[in-house]
């Protein structure tokens, strides 16, 4: 057995760690972009190991959510049919956490500005739904590390998110170190429109965007907290004047449920490709955990999912936890998302 992101894939999370991909669940590794070089991480005992367990025809424990997956006769990652290799041909860069939004299902260790929301509950002694711990900000882009990363010699495709990548300071120094055949895919919040980086993707063959969109108008407001869909939905259709892939990744959860069917008619009009992520943590924006006034409008190919019995505690956490956040950022959640205010009783 093997799997080609560990073959040819280097993945670098916010903090600099190194991790075998995107969805690996080992514990935290030594080996550390800034204290590492990639062939470090290679010869590492957790990939070497990883890899010598797929030699022995097994699944590392790292790898477990491909396992389920495949057990189940499901795609998984590892067998999602893509070219990869030779050599290190992928790169899934996180450059840091700095990030402008405080999206709502997020997590403050990606997103700088949801850390600094904790930071300031903890400190008016609010409760917080990650707990008491204060969220450091990662910052390890460099450019001497950028360059290093974009002139590997068999680099094929490099894949940026964050953290917001669009922020971070030097991206525009990293793509013109990159060969323009190297196709580029961004997952981005769709806020920020830089007109440098703007003309440097031109150069590309291959753009490949992602926005991050979680509905369309006031359901985006509200959960990717921080922005403003008329901004929002003019980057969008200029950035679709010169990337080659476009299309929106909205994450599906309970605010967002309902909404679903019209997020699919904004993408059919402005022919923007559709991929959807279904969320699982936190539990209580998890759509199994919903009211059925919310579920009967789940599309059929999540029902599997959404139809399992909802955990009543998680719905009182939902109420606790919007009824913080809505207080904390002078909001209400009635008034940007009136079907799930309602659905929760919350007035
Ligand atoms: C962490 S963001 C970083 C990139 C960029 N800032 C953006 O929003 O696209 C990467 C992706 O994770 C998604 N995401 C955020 N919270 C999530 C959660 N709890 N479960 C699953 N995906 C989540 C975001 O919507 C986004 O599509
Ligand atoms: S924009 Fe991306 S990184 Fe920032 S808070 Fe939202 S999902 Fe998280």
């Amino acid at each position: 057995m093997k799997c080609k992101y560990l073959d040819h894939q280097v993945c670098v999370k916010t903090s600099g760690e190194y991790r075998l991909c995107c969805i690996s669940n080992e514990p935290t590794n030594r080996e550390n972009v800034t204290t590492h070089t990639v062939d470090d991480w290679r010869n590492s005992a957790t990939y070497q190991n990883a890899i010598a367990t797929f030699e022995n025809g097994l699944f590392p424990k790292a790898c477990e959510k491909c396992k389920i997956q495949e057990e189940a006769g499901e795609t998984s990652q590892r067998t999602r049919p893509r070219q990869y290799g030779p050599g290190i041909s992928h790169l899934d860069l996180r450059f840091g956490s700095n990030c402008n939004l405080q999206c709502t299902m997020c997590y403050p260790g990606v997103s700088s500005s949801l850390a600094k929301e904790h930071q300031e509950m903890l400190k008016q002694g609010i409760d917080s739904p990650w707990g008491d711990e204060p969220f450091p900000n990662f910052d390890w882009y460099t450019d001497e590390r950028g360059e290093y990363l974009a002139t590997l010699p068999e680099l094929r495709e490099v894949y940026l998110t964050g953290g917001e990548p669009m922020m971070v300071k030097g991206l525009h120094k990293f793509l013109q170190k990159l060969d323009s055949s190297v196709e580029v895919r961004f997952n981005t919040n769709a806020t920020i429109m830089n007109p440098n980086i703007y003309e440097e993707l031109k150069r590309f063959e291959t753009v490949n965007m992602c926005f991050s969109i979680d509905g369309i108008g006031k359901v985006n407001d509200y959960i990717r907290w921080g922005s403003n869909w008329q901004q929002v939905e003019t980057n969008m259709l200029k950035w679709a004047e010169i990337v080659k892939y476009k299309s929106l990744g909205p994450t599906i959860q309970v605010l967002n449920l309902h909404h679903y069917e019209t997020i699919i008619d904004w993408c059919k009009k402005h022919d923007f490709q559709f991929f959807d992520n279904l969320l699982m943590n936190p539990e209580y924006l998890n759509t199994k955990n919903a009211p059925d006034e919310i579920k009967q409008y789940c599309p059929e190919k999540f029902k599997y999912w959404v139809d399992q019995p909802a955990d009543i505690i998680q719905q009182e956490a939902f109420k606790k936890w919007i009824s913080i956040f809505d207080k904390q950022r002078g909001c209400s959640l009635k008034e940007y998302i009136p079907e799930v205010a309602k659905a929760y009783g919350i007035n």
